[in-house]
Order: structure tokens, then sequence, then C-alpha cells
């Protein structure tokens, strides 16, 4: 299913008029029955290869991480925001299954790599050159508000419930928080990840 159809409302477009347009990247069975997938208008009717290969050569030098222990619904969602930033890439830690729901099929277009352990994760960076940033509200984090993001980066979110394990604050250069000024311990995971990635790419536009 690569559809966004909601009660009541159809989203996209219908068959494509004849006649249609000869560039490869266009997809006949889309141009033949229209195209309801939940992607930009520039998209329509376009391969999802095609669609992959223009936001490759476009990707910002920033990766997200998340450790999954718990089928954590927030990851579809983060996962979700990835793409509407177009980041190089999404990164699972722990458990191969990630709940899916919140992605809203987006994960089709960014690549998702998974890492058994904090430990695999911490190696893949360090080939990368990647400084791994943690985020999480814990003793000793510094504000994102007024820390500067490296570039490229990659911030590691923790679960829904635990939070950034043990190990992963022992790989992380540095862990930042979103300074809080209610009475709750954190924010939704997914909340938390949307405005952390939108905070380096406020910093590096
Ligand atoms: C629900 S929180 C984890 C629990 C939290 N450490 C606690 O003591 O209650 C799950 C994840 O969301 C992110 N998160 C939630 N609130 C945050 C905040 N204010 N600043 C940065 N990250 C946050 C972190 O990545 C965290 O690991």
């Amino acid at each position: 299913m690569d559809d966004d159809k909601g009660p009541g409302r159809e989203v996209g477009v219908g068959p494509h008029p004849e006649p249609w347009p000869e560039d490869p990247r266009f997809d006949p069975a889309l141009l033949a029955e229209g195209d309801r997938r939940n992607v930009e208008d520039r998209f329509r009717y376009w391969r999802r290869e095609a669609i992959v290969a223009h936001l490759d050569a476009d990707r910002r030098p920033l990766h997200v991480a998340i450790e999954n222990w718990s089928h954590d619904f927030n990851i579809g969602s983060i996962v979700r925001t990835a793409n509407a930033f177009n980041v190089r890439g999404v990164h699972i830690v722990g458990r191969r299954r990630w709940n899916r729901r919140g992605a809203m099929v987006t994960d089709r277009y960014l690549h998702v790599t998974h890492h058994e352990s904090v430990g695999a994760f911490a190696e893949w960076a360090a080939s990368e050159d990647l400084p791994v940033v943690g985020v999480d509200i814990l003793p000793g984090s510094d504000p994102i508000e007024t820390s500067t993001l490296p570039t490229p980066a990659v911030l590691l979110f923790g679960a829904e419930g635990p939070g950034l394990s043990e190990e992963a604050q022992a790989i992380s250069t540095q862990v930042l928080h979103i300074t809080q000024a209610g009475s709750t311990r954190s924010i939704n995971a997914g909340a938390a990840a949307a405005i952390a990635m939108y905070e380096w790419v406020r910093q590096h536009t």
C-alpha cells in the first residue's frame, strides 16, 4: 500500500491525459491509473526508484538513529520526519523489526539500516567518521538551543520508557536536551526527534 486516502478525500491525481510524457522517470502504470501516493506533487507519476535517485542527489549530511528495544510506535514518526528533511540515513539500533505504522510508507524513499547492538552502531559511525550526538533530557546534558550541532552528524534517540541506554550515552560525543518548563520528565520521542532534526537543519541551511 502506498496511498494516503482519508475518509471522503482522495489524495493525488487521476490518470494522466494522453499523449503521455516519454521521460523514463514516469511509471506507465501510474500514468494509466493515477497516482494516489503520499508524495510531493513534483514527483507525481514518477517511479519510486526515480524519486529515490533524485533525493539521493541532495541528501543532507545528517543521519538519525533510534534505539529499538520495545517496538516503539514513535519510530515510524521519526522515519517520516527524516524523509521530510531528506536526511542521509535512518538507523535502527537493537531489534530488527520496527513499528512502521507512523511512517506512512515514507521509508520506501530513504535508506534504513539495522544495527544489532549499540556497539555495532558505534563501529559503523566511527567508520564513517560521524560524531554521535545523543539526544535526551539527562543530568549533565546541554541545551540543544544553545549548542552547535556538528556537520556531518548522527543524532541518536532513546526508546520511549528507558530513554538513551547507558551504552548509547557512552558512545555519544555529547548529549543534548530540548529545554522543558513543565512537569513532565520528557516529551514524546517522535516529537523530540522532529525538534532536534529541525534544529540541525536550522543551523546548517
Ligand atoms: C520518553 S523519552 C525517555 C525518558 C526520559 N529519559 C526520562 O527520564 O523520562 C524517550 C526519548 O525521547 C527523546 N526525548 C524526550 N524528551 C526529550 C527532551 N526534552 N530533550 C531531548 N530528547 C528528548 C530522547 O531521545 C529520549 O531518549
